[in-house]
């Protein structure tokens, strides 16, 4: 059954105050709560019965009000909730439930994992806990006690600060928490268990001292520097950039291995899936560090954007995801690389976003309705959203996007708020109309946006006529038109940028109609323009560049995401017209344009080598995929691979040049500068492995061996492993393995570059490592690692012809979804794109999900299947 936006409501009753006492116990949780209410004044609902959420795991063992007990006949229990007639205006409410966290693999609620406590709210598990009002717009004071063993649970931890602890005789010690700031029950975290911690400190702009602390089980301790130096910097960097302080005195992080996401906002107690969070070079790639640092600082950030200022409901979820993710982009482009980081995430939007936009799944950014809230934490929602934000930067500009955010956080502090309301904030502090900006949170779907242009020497007068359009979703087919900031610059034939007025290169055209001209008077010759600068705005551009202007653009585009795109499309043009001669029997032929272009990449020496290296990417499998009319994940693998072999071929010299020049042996450096080298070396020795011959094989070994850092070793490894080089593969696995058996987190680098072979046995592989003792079902990261890799990032072995991958992934979602049906829902999304395909692999994929759809479903997978099956 679907929840709609429309059928919104205020909540009938409010809690004022939420007392919680946890007994933690092996056998049993009991979980008591003392909750003071009243009606809302602001509900219509008159005398409305209380209707509190409550998972059918409950078990309820004592409910009184104002002191009374209750008795089975005062209230009603559902699957989903308990109801209470006849209350007065004030009351108590308090309840004694039994739970069972060693028993839940959900990950959803209180839960254990390897030996500790912890929980996972967000969005809707606060009802396997107790019954609660658990909707976002009931924010409360909480007050947490925590009874447990102190032998097994020394450390008991929840939001806010701690007030006072003591012993019993018994053996068990307890601790009380207190949260001063009001919040919902998915901002509500424990934890308990036999943890070690990291102290550092932060004093905040105005002086007051905040306590950081990192809890991590005793093995981690020598991965928490980078977490804690990413926190200082988030810190420090919401100060100046959004002027917003931390407010309580201590700040806690938990790693915890079994995690269904990245990473949890709770208030004051973020936890975090342990692969986002700890760290050491040798044991984590720079990509790795990278990413730690971005999503640390999300979860900080979100401090303000999200926990401060809350949301009314789940429709809403992108106020705070798509917004906190512009902020956590924007902290990551200020530490390190803005363009390489505009360019990671562009890459990913127009991949995966854009392939959801064009799915069964395709949702807007404030979704209308959901079966299953947990399926909407999607690209749409996160990236997306945060690339809608970025626009209302662009039409602001950051002095007046800085206004609207202040008077945003200052309007709304305490408040749960919708997506509108950050709008009408922006519009309040700018004076700048964004009515028709509003579409993007209600409209899904990706827009096209197609250019063609004209120039008239005589009149010196240039013209760009934009045309936009966009696809029809399963919400609606008929849209109107987008408000899309479009940057553009013109570029002389010296490739200089002109001037567009007081000296501005870059302008933002404002299109608001579905045709529009734009019109540069005092233009003397023909210009070659550079559209949607910085991917101004998340569309699909069209304009019919050349090769010979693109290899132009590459070379002298003043916009670095722009000189990387016309990269990309040259490459992307050069491909698709492969993959058709190839699916035609012809013979494949590499056109001189990319080498030349990329020739003149690799001689550039005054370019960051972090630029160079993602000049040299190909555009992935995935994007020429989510490009084509009819996906041959065969034709695209091979030509891809065709087309790196040929490049290798005609530029080994400068390759190998590029590859010594940027490999530094001992010395590990992680700094911005040994970063972009080691992304230059590495991103070299994988055109040259294609080359097959041993004495690059060697080279890799080498690097494999004597490597110091897990950048430089899973590099060679995956090359290695990835190679047809049989006995020295096998090796190098294995070596591996040998070596970092005891660490969980390398063991799952491992399974993925397993998992992403593109060799024919590379399944047999993965069901095999399955079978091994290592592989455990009930693991996320485990199941992410090896079957999430396979299905989702081996798309020429997931998609064998035999229709054996779409067979294995639905054996693993239905067995999933038994006992994680997140997990199972989130595994399904390769399934839900079989439209996609050709026939005979629609129909492979089809019967794979009608097979899922036979059985018992969770909410979770049910919407996904069903919706795909639509
Ligand atoms: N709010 C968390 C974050 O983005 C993610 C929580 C995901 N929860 C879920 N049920 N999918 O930082
Ligand atoms: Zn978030």
């Amino acid at each position: 059954r679907a929840i709609h936006l429309k059928d919104y409501r205020v909540p009938p009753f409010l809690i004022d105050r939420t007392e919680l006492h946890f007994e933690l116990g092996e056998k049993a949780t009991l979980v008591k709560s003392r909750l003071s209410m009243r009606r809302n004044p602001d509900s219509d609902e008159g005398d409305a019965a209380l209707q509190l959420h409550g998972d059918t795991s409950l078990v309820l063992r004592r409910l009184q009000l104002d002191g009374k007990d209750l008795s089975v006949s005062d209230y009603q229990r559902d699957d989903e909730s308990l109801t209470i007639a006849q209350l007065p205006d004030n009351f108590v409410l308090e309840c004694v439930t039994l739970i069972k966290p060693q028993e839940n693999t959900s990950l959803e609620g209180l839960y254990k994992s390897n030996g500790m406590f912890c929980t996972q709210c967000e969005a809707e598990g606060f009802r396997k806990i107790t019954f609660y009002l658990d909707r976002p717009d009931v924010m409360s004071v909480f007050t947490t006690t925590i009874v447990a063993n102190r032998q097994d649970y020394p450390v008991l931890l929840s939001n806010g600060n701690p007030v006072e602890q003591g012993e019993q005789e018994d053996g068990r010690h307890w601790c009380r928490w207190d949260d001063p700031f009001k919040k919902p029950a998915y901002l509500f975290a424990l934890v308990a268990g036999k943890l070690e911690q990291v102290d550092d400190s932060f004093t905040t702009q105005s002086g007051r001292e905040v306590a950081l602390r990192l809890f991590v089980e005793p093995q981690n301790l020598d991965k928490c520097d980078h977490a804690l130096a990413s926190l200082k910097r988030s810190m420090a960097w919401d100060e100046q950039v959004y002027g917003r302080e931390y407010d309580l005195d201590i700040f806690m992080i938990v790693a915890v291995d079994h995690f269904n996401m990245g990473a949890m906002e709770n208030k004051g107690l973020n936890i975090f899936n342990s692969s986002c969070v700890l760290a050491n070079p040798a044991t984590t790639t720079d990509a790795g560090f990278q990413r730690i640092e971005g999503i640390v600082g999300h979860e900080y950030f979100h401090n303000w954007s999200g926990n401060r200022v809350t949301c009314r409901d789940w429709f809403q979820l992108s106020l705070k995801e798509g917004f906190t993710v512009f902020r956590d982009a924007e902290f990551s482009a200020d530490m390190g690389s803005r363009t390489v980081k505009r360019i990671e995430d562009v890459s990913l939007l127009r991949t995966a976003q854009f392939a959801e936009d064009a799915g069964p799944m395709a949702h807007p950014v404030r979704p209308a309705s959901y079966i299953e809230i947990s399926n909407f934490y999607t690209l749409t929602v996160y990236e997306k959203g945060a690339e809608v934000v970025r626009m209302i930067h662009t039409l602001l500009g950051a002095e007046q996007f800085r206004k609207g955010s202040d008077l945003y956080f200052e309007r709304h502090d305490g408040q749960a708020v919708t997506t509108d309301d950050f709008i009408q904030a922006m519009e309040d502090a700018s004076g700048i109309d964004l009515g028709q900006f509003r579409r993007w949170y209600s409209q899904a779907g990706t827009p096209v946006v197609e250019v063609s242009d004209d120039y008239d020497a005589e009149q010196r007068r240039y013209r760009l006529k934009v045309r936009q359009h966009c696809p029809a979703t399963p919400e609606s087919d008929s849209k109107q038109p987008f408000h899309i900031p479009l940057a553009v610059g013109l570029l002389d034939e010296q490739g200089n940028d002109l001037d567009l007025g007081d000296g501005q290169t870059t302008k933002i055209l404002h299109l608001t109609e579905a045709e529009q001209e734009f019109v540069f008077e005092g233009i003397d010759s023909q210009p070659l323009p550079s559209l949607l600068r910085g991917f101004s705005a998340p569309v699909k551009l069209r304009y019919p560049y050349s090769a010979e202007q693109l290899v132009f653009l590459m070379a002298h585009d003043s916009d670095g995401f722009n000189r990387w795109d016309a990269g990309q499309r040259l490459a992307v043009d050069l491909m698709q017209g492969l993959i058709s001669d190839y699916q035609q029997g012809r013979e494949l032929v590499l056109d001189r344009s990319l080498v030349e272009a990329y020739t003149k990449v690799l001689s550039d020496r005054s370019l960051d080598p972090a630029m160079v290296a993602k000049l040299l990417l190909l555009p992935s499998e995935a994007y020429l995929a989510e490009l084509a009319e009819v996906i041959d994940p065969e034709a695209i693998h091979l030509v891809r691979e065709f087309v790196k072999r040929e490049l290798a071929q005609a530029l080994q010299g400068l390759l190998m040049d590029a590859y010594r020049h940027n490999r530094s042996e001992g010395d590990y450096q992680l700094n911005a500068d040994a970063i972009a080298r080691r992304s230059l070396q590495n991103a070299a020795l994988s055109y040259l492995m294609t080359l097959e011959q041993p004495r690059i094989l060697v080279l890799a070994q080498h690097q494999f061996a004597s490597a110091d850092n897990m950048t430089d070793q899973l590099a060679a490894l995956s090359l290695i492993a990835h190679s047809g080089f049989e006995s020295e593969r096998q090796q190098a696995l294995s070596e591996f393995y040998q070596q970092w058996q005891q660490d969980p987190l390398v063991v799952n680098q491992w399974l993925s570059v397993q998992a992403t072979s593109p060799r024919d046995d590379s399944l047999t592989q993965v069901k095999a490592l399955m079978a091994q003792p290592l592989f455990d079902l009930t693991n996320p990261n485990r199941v992410r690692a090896l079957i999430g890799a396979f299905c989702g990032q081996n798309a020429v072995q997931f998609h064998r012809a035999d229709g054996e991958g779409y067979r294995f992934l639905a054996d693993q979602v239905i067995a999933l979804d038994k006992l994680n049906p997140q997990i199972a829902s989130r595994l399904l999304t390769p399934l839900t794109r079989w439209k996609r395909y050709d026939s005979r692999r629609q129909a492979l994929m089809r019967a794979q999900l009608e097979r899922i759809m036979a059985g018992e479903l969770s909410k979770d997978s049910y919407e996904i299947v069903s919706k795909s099956l639509a």
